[in-house]
């Protein structure tokens, strides 16, 4: 492994160059990166390829067809097998099956859908005939899903009438037709539909059951190579304003992340490692280390569909002693949680198969980190805390394993080929020192494959958000320090950005929902730190007082609008707390201080007031507190 640092420090793009070469491609690269058009990259560009391809074909191709590729556990408990050979099969099918419906090279497909194996089908039917996927995350709500089906022009949605979660059927294709209902959506032709529940569907004109096109359509399918910079997906995200960003991916150089980082950080020996995250595909992790970067090392991995809790805490632990899985990548969230329950929760099981421990999607703080280590490791496994995000594409920073010694909490070094710096207010860039250095801001300082090409129409937003605050360097969002070592410490997001069980919300938009309520004057919302969440969404309300002459207590109105947020956003944006205030603390040019609210929400001593207009407000929130916990 120090090998990777050093052929990477001796020429970088030598090195990607070497990376890229690992995938099959239809037609080999000349150019590694072209740059002239910064911030927008271009890797590989002159070079051809298909995605599916090289997460299918080539395994089948190179004799391993019958190596397992899917370990699926239902929730209700149902499993399914399949091997490289079967995906492949499956896979052609759709793939032909979305030629049939009209799907072309550069439409966008939505894809709405459960975490079973038709999930994983869909997608890369979808990469295999060039089509560009949106992946919509099944928690989020009919309002959210038609404004991405909008803004991504899809033609099509794949969806199922439901999926399995804590214990029940959770109904799927509801939702689709409230999305597309009183002819919203035009743009969407069909509705693929995977019989998942058995849960009665209302049938509409556009609705094709998924097993009858597949059945319909032929098992030969020939992948064609498409540019390296054709777009694979599209994938919306949270950011400081209130409307999500579609974050795109092309597919040369996002493959070449994947690949390379899910086989060096996890270590990955394709041939008798069983692996395992637990990410659903509607995030980026599960585009990256579920789909992409496992399938294209040809890893053999387990797909579960529900929760953790189902039917009880037991229920991960079982299944990796059933599996033997030998790399299990979760989040911190997860680990808080299990920590609480105590290790009662493994007892009896058989974890000994365990070799490298994962963790992504927030601050892994060194208790956590700990416990994970000492009894979910059982002191014995090396545990990755993995830094990246949905723009990044792949993992930037990890330790690698057995390249160094881990430190818990700290997701100490940029990748081999990555390179990254904390720099000040100013840009100057933060050295390390020997007492350990201040915080700052964390920057991406070089291109790399796997970077975002941009926002989904919306070149300015693109420019603004990522590349204009530190010239030629993306800015990530993220506070970092070196320590003494010259490790990093990631410090959080710096922005209106919040983390909830790793999940990703912004503060603007769920503000924007709750003011779409008509009882709503004003809100402001701040992330408030949470033992086990990382952070948790609490929203200040200012109720205008014309519509609230009839409105129920305080209580029902915060229970209300908690509602109305997971309608409009989903359940994994609703407020922990709703508190109904008169005034909110403001600047002189009218900026709300949400640093004077997350001091109330997180129960402290509220910090500086004297730049606020009205240095009262505070007291007057502070003496009311009405609400308490609606949790
Ligand atoms: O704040 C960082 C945090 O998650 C953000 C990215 O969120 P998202 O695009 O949803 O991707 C999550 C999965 C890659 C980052 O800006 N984050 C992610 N991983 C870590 C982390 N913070 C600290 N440590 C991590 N390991």
């Amino acid at each position: 492994m120090a090998n990777l640092y050093s052929q990477a420090e001796a020429d970088r793009l030598a090195f990607w160059s070497a990376q890229a070469h690992k995938l099959d491609w239809h037609k080999p690269f000349t150019q590694t990166l072209d740059w002239s058009q910064a911030p927008v990259a271009k890797w590989f560009a002159d070079g051809e390829i298909n995605a599916c391809f090289n997460a299918l074909d080539r395994h089948v191709l190179a004799g391993h067809g019958d190596r397992v590729a899917l370990l699926f556990e239902g929730e209700p408990g149902d499993t399914k097998t399949y091997t490289y050979s079967d995906l492949l099969v499956e896979t052609k099918r759709a793939a032909n099956a979305l030629l049939n419906l009209g799907i072309n090279a550069g439409d966008r497909v939505a894809i709405y859908m459960p975490m079973i194996p038709e999930t994983v089908i869909a997608i890369l039917a979808c990469a295999r005939i060039g089509a560009v996927h949106s992946v919509v995350f099944g928690g989020f709500s009919a309002d959210s899903l038609r404004s991405r089906i909008d803004d991504a022009q899809a033609k099509l949605v794949i969806t199922a009438d439901g999926g399995y979660r804590k214990g029940k059927a959770h109904a799927l294709k509801e939702a689709v037709d409230h999305a597309l209902s009183a002819e919203n959506c035009p743009t969407i032709e069909n509705v693929l539909v995977v019989k998942r529940t058995g849960t009665e569907v209302v049938w509409n004109p556009k609705d094709i059951w998924w097993h009858e096109a597949l059945a319909e359509a032929s098992a030969e399918h020939v992948a064609v190579g498409f540019d390296a910079e054709h777009p694979l997906f599209i994938l919306y995200t949270s950011g400081t304003t209130g409307k999500p960003k579609g974050i795109l991916h092309t597919t040369g150089g996002y493959l070449t992340g994947a690949s390379y980082t899910h086989k060096t950080v996890f270590d990955l020996k394709p041939e008798t490692d069983v692996y395992w995250c637990t990410a659903d595909v509607g995030w980026i992790t599960g585009h990256t280390y579920v789909i992409y970067g496992p399938l294209a090392n040809g890893a053999t991995q387990v797909i579960y569909e529900g929760t953790p809790d189902s039917p009880t805490f037991e229920r991960w632990w079982q299944i990796i002693e059933k599996y033997k899985v030998s790399i299990f990548y979760t989040a911190p969230t997860a680990i808080r949680t299990f920590m609480k329950l105590g290790k009662e929760i493994i007892e009896g099981k058989d974890l000994s198969s365990l070799r490298i421990l994962g963790s992504v999607g927030e601050p892994i703080n060194p208790e956590a980190w700990q416990w994970y280590h000492d009894v979910i490791g059982n002191s014995r496994c090396e545990i990755v805390d993995t830094w990246w995000q949905t723009e990044t594409g792949s993992i930037m920073i990890s330790p690698v394993p057995g390249a160094f010694k881990t430190k818990p909490g700290s997701a100490q070094r940029a990748l081999p080929g990555i390179k990254v710096g904390i720099v000040d207010e100013n840009g100057r860039a933060v050295e390390v020192s020997t007492a350990g250095s201040v915080a700052g801001y964390l920057t991406i300082d070089e291109p790399w494959p796997s970077m975002l090409r941009g926002v989904w129409g919306d070149h300015d937003r693109f420019v603004e958000t990522y590349w204009s605050k530190f010239t030629g360097k993306y800015f990530a969002g993220d506070g970092a320090r070196f320590d003494e070592d010259g490790d990093i410490w990631l410090l959080g997001r710096i922005d209106d950005v919040i983390k909830v069980s790793g999940h990703r919300l912004s503060t603007a938009e769920i503000e924007s929902a709750l003011v779409e309520h008509h009882w709503v004057a004003e809100a402001a919302v701040v992330g408030a730190k949470d033992e086990i969440t990382e952070q948790a969404v609490v929203a200040f309300v200012i109720l205008r007082q014309d519509e609230i002459a009839d409105a129920p207590d305080e209580e029902s109105i915060g229970k209300i609008l908690r509602a109305w947020v997971t309608e409009k956003i989903g359940a994994i944006a609703r407020p922990r707390q709703i508190m109904v205030v008169t005034e909110l603390p403001k600047t002189r040019s009218g900026k709300i201080m949400r640093r004077l609210l997350r001091d109330v929400a997180e129960g402290r001593p509220v910090g500086d007031v004297t730049t606020l207009a009205d240095s009262s407000v505070m007291t007057a929130i502070n003496d009311k507190l009405s609400l308490g916990a609606n949790d």
